[in-house]
């Protein structure tokens, strides 16, 4: 196991009508006027806005709001945040929604009290040092930026989806989850979150690093509770445990928890991340794509770990070469995911000829030569990989 620093000091508020306490946080973390952050109106519809101010009111807090954030949120919206939070002088960002929402609300929290350009941080030129304070109250189980330090946004000009990491900086103090609010989840959405969620155990599952008996048990038992309670909401999403059980392990898919002491991978998400960028597909779609592409490929070049995770995960039987077990495993992965609404593959993706060259060169240009760590990956295997979901 390698030495790890783990800090994971998001406040969670999870339950039914947890949402009633927003106003309460808010004020406990010091926030007197905060800027709202939602999207495209799913939050008006369902009434839960409403609440939301209503709670800031009864605790006297005052407020703006900027809405209208896309899913792959771009840059044009942090401008506009960051100039409103500026001018009316709000001094606390309350996301309402998902990943995009909250990764827009990350990115303005940090942009506010820069002088340069937000996008600085995105392409390293600059380390966040500072960052106004951002709350969650979260719509959708999926991107698990409710409990990261992490924003993904993509720059429309140049059509670069980039990450910034952050260990302190940019975590929510405080995440309100109720799982109610997610009934109103079109199956498709949800869908795109349990494959995100189980990406993200995935990426740090698949390490070369020895000895992490306990990530990897981790990894294991998330991944067989998404498994199990994705069939289920699938079937009945109006049924509380099981949504409930799938946003947790949203947030401990993607919180740190998983991957203490490994080597993490990654090179699945910047594959899909490239596809998102020029296509503006949803990103759990996209995995659900990539990640079996990457699985089958790794068969050939690093198949120890995937030979495990079929056993354990998908319940394969033992009897039989390392490369029946794999491809097995893979197939059960990708029956799952059918099974649930996914595409597996880019036509499925609504991509009949995606431009892979194009794919594989922004890869390269904005993540370098090699990507990924299970197995470094360069260009030629980026592009067999892609050639593998086609
Ligand atoms: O905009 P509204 O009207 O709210 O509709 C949204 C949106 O269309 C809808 N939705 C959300 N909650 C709902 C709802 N509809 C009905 N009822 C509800 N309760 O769902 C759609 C998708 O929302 P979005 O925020 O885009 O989803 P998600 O959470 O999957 O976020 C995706 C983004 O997060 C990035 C992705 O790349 C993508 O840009 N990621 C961020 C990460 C991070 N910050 O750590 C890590 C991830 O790997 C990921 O890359
Ligand atoms: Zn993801």
């Amino acid at each position: 196991m390698n030495n790890f620093v783990f800090y994971s000091p998001t406040e969670f508020v999870f339950g039914k009508d947890a949402e009633a306490q927003v106003g309460t946080m808010v004020r406990m973390y010091g926030g007197s006027k905060v800027m709202i952050v939602y999207g495209g109106g799913s939050i008006v519809r369902s009434g839960l806005l409403l609440r939301i101010q209503q709670s800031l009111q009864e605790s006297s807090l005052s407020y703006c709001m900027l809405s209208g954030i896309q899913p792959n949120p771009t840059d044009a919206k942090v401008y506009e945040g960051i100039e409103l939070c500026r001018k009316e002088k709000a001094d606390m960002i309350l996301a309402v929604g998902g990943g995009s929402v909250i990764d827009t609300a990350k990115a303005i929290a940090a942009g506010v009290l820069y002088d340069g350009d937000f996008w600085d941080f995105y392409i390293g030129k600059a380390v966040v040092e500072k960052a106004l304070k951002v709350g969650v109250v979260l719509t959708i189980p999926a991107a698990g930026s409710e409990g990261s330090g992490n924003s993904v946004i993509t720059k429309a000009s140049t059509l670069q989806k980039l990450s910034l990491r952050t260990l302190k900086s940019l975590r929510p103090v405080f995440s309100i989850m109720n799982p109610e609010l997610t009934y109103t989840l079109p199956p498709f959405q949800t869908a795109c979150g349990i494959a995100d969620m189980m990406a993200h155990v995935m990426e740090r599952y698949f390490t070369n690093t020895k000895d992490v008996e306990i990530a990897d048990r981790i990894c294991e038992g998330i991944l067989l509770a998404i498994i199990k309670e994705a069939e289920v909401v699938m079937k009945e999403p109006d049924n509380y445990g099981a949504r409930a059980n799938l946003m947790w392990c949203g947030t401990i898919a993607h919180n740190g928890t998983c991957g203490t002491g490994c080597e993490e991978d990654w090179a699945s998400h910047f594959l899909e991340h490239e596809i998102s960028a020029i296509y503006n597909v949803t990103h759990g779609a996209g995995l659900s794509v990539i990640f079996p592409a990457w699985m089958t490929w790794m068969t050939e070049h690093h198949i120890e770990k995937i030979v495990q995770y079929a056993i354990r995960v998908w319940g394969v039987s033992e009897d039989g070469t390392e490369k029946e077990i794999a491809m097995e495993g893979i197939l059960r992965l990708k029956s799952f995911l059918s099974s649930i609404g996914l595409p597996v593959t880019f036509k499925e993706l609504g991509i009949e000829h995606p431009d892979i060259d194009r794919l594989v060169d922004n890869l390269h240009n904005n993540k370098g030569e090699l990507v990924g760590n299970y197995v470094k990956l360069t260009r030629k295997d980026s592009k067999e990989i892609y050639e593998l979901a086609l």
